[in-house]
């Protein structure tokens, strides 16, 4: 066991690890930070997605121990500072970006590293961008809307589905 240390979501962390324990077993299993979804073992579905350094990692990819001194921030560290959803997370209620929610952890995490490098990302960037997110239910449709109102760009000429 190796001791790995890092930030998640604003709190300096520790604990012992095994060198094959990857980072979403250590965010969900060690810091019960479940809002991280695993959907696959081929790493195709994205639920898992967090942020590492500011980049979206899908965190079943990476090992714990890759993530030493790294600053993670997880789906529960989206939220605003007093703890309700941020615009982005409301968005994505707003458009209906969802219905059994499985996907949306990695689609929001996804969706605020797209925006942190391109504020206005057009409907085909989105779409390029999400397409490590597999969602089973919605169609992508509405999470694309529910991106392009949360950059503040207008959606009316989305039809809807
Ligand atoms: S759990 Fe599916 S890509 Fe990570
Ligand atoms: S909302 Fe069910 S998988 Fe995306």
């Amino acid at each position: 066991m190796t001791k790995v240390t890092m930030t998640v979501n604003g709190k300096a962390v520790c604990g012992e690890v095994e060198g094959r324990t990857l980072l979403v077993q250590f965010l969900r299993e060690r810091l019960g930070l479940t809002g991280t979804h695993v959907g696959c073992d081929t790493s195709q579905c994205g639920a898992c997605v967090v942020h590492v350094d500011g980049r979206a990692v899908k965190s079943c990819t990476m090992l714990a121990l890759e993530a030493e001194g790294a600053e993670v921030t997880t789906i529960e560290g989206m939220a605003d500072a007093d703890g309700g959803l941020s615009s982005l997370q409301q968005a994505f209620q707003d458009h209906h970006g969802l219905q059994c929610g499985f996907c949306t952890p990695g689609m929001v995490m996804s969706a605020a590293a797209l925006l942190a490098e391109n504020p206005r990302p057009s409907e085909a960037e989105i779409r390029g961008y999400l397409s490590g997110n597999i969602c089973r239910c919605t169609g992508y449709h509405n999470i694309v809307k529910a991106i392009m109102a949360a950059s503040g760009q207008d959606v009316s000429a989305i039809a809807a589905e």
